[in-house]
């Protein structure tokens, strides 16, 4: 059954409600005229299965997203069991939990569930192959959602985010250009840079209409990181030089793919503007790192 909340309000619970996308979240919902029950991981830890089905019964919500997740990449191959329990187990219980409430789950994933090798836009139908430990844990939980909610969630892959209440890289490379002549960003990995605040109210839309199933959401487009920085420097005026660098020189501990540009092959899913216009609409926050 499709619900449409166009003319009412929703009740929505929010879970990782402090980090970067949380926020968005719940200021687009906010604005929405939903009834929004924020919660930070302080508030509600998500491994608690117990405490995931309180907060549940207490919120009474029509719909939950999920925007809480171990983050760190990089981190997370030293910690997988770590990891795969909050971004697989917990997962899991949130959209157990609203599903035997009646309410309607969405779940962020990543671009990082793909190995990265292909050369034409990743749609939802695309193999998985996962080479780090962050993406096999995304990849768990996204199986842990379709499991425990059947027919009562989204899954919702997106990649590169930048917003206003969180560490990203753009926030990083304004900081870097104030502390440098030169700088050196790698040019070979290529993706969707995605405003939080745009994909925030997609995630909304995508609430309120049920829209269910996994869906590919990014900003429209794609570049490298080299040209994002490039074009965060023409927008902001900052005299830097930038070198194209390449991600083999980088060392770092997870494998990042070389290719994760997502597109969506499905005609409902919401269309965010350009990474372009995310750009610009997170500068004129005039957010500073
Ligand atoms: N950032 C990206 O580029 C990107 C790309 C693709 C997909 N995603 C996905 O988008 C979603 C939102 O990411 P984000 O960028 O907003 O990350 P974020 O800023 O790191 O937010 C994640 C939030 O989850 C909270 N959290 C951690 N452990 C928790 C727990 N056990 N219970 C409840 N909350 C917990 C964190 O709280 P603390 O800060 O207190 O730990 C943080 O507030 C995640 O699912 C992520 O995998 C992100």
């Amino acid at each position: 059954m499709t619900r449409c909340y166009e003319y009412g309000s929703m009740r929505l619970l929010l879970t990782g409600a402090a980090g970067m996308l949380g926020h968005d979240v719940a200021a687009a919902a906010e604005r929405a005229g939903h009834d929004v029950t924020p919660l930070s991981r302080r508030e509600l830890d998500i491994r608690d299965a117990a405490a995931v089905r309180a907060a549940v019964a207490a919120a009474r919500p029509d719909a939950v997203i999920n925007c809480a997740a171990w983050t760190d990449v990089d981190g997370a191959e030293a910690h997988e069991p770590d990891a795969t329990a909050l971004n697989g187990a917990a997962a899991g219980h949130v959209a157990g939990a609203a599903a035997r409430a009646g309410a309607f789950t969405v779940q962020l994933s990543t671009d990082y569930v793909f190995d990265g090798t292909a050369t034409t836009p990743y749609l939802e139908s695309a193999p998985t192959g996962p080479r780090s430990a962050y993406g096999r844990s995304k990849l768990a939980g996204e199986r842990a959602v379709a499991e425990h909610a059947p027919g009562a969630h989204a899954i919702v892959r997106t990649a590169w985010l930048f917003g206003a209440h969180g560490g990203n890289f753009v926030a990083t490379m304004l900081r870097l250009a104030n502390e440098r002549d030169v700088l050196t960003v790698v040019d070979d990995q290529r993706g969707c840079p995605t405003f939080s605040g745009h994909l925030a109210t997609a995630l909304v839309t995508i609430a309120e209409q049920r829209l269910g199933g996994l869906r590919h959401v990014a900003g429209a487009g794609a570049c490298t990181w080299y040209d994002l920085a490039a074009a965060t420097f023409a927008a902001t005026g900052a005299r830097v030089e930038l070198v194209r660098g390449r991600t083999a020189d980088l060392d770092r501990p997870a494998p990042r793919p070389a290719y994760s540009v997502l597109h969506s092959e499905r005609s409902d899913t919401p269309v965010l503007p350009p990474w372009q216009d995310g750009l610009h609409a997170y500068l004129q926050l005039g957010v500073t790192a």
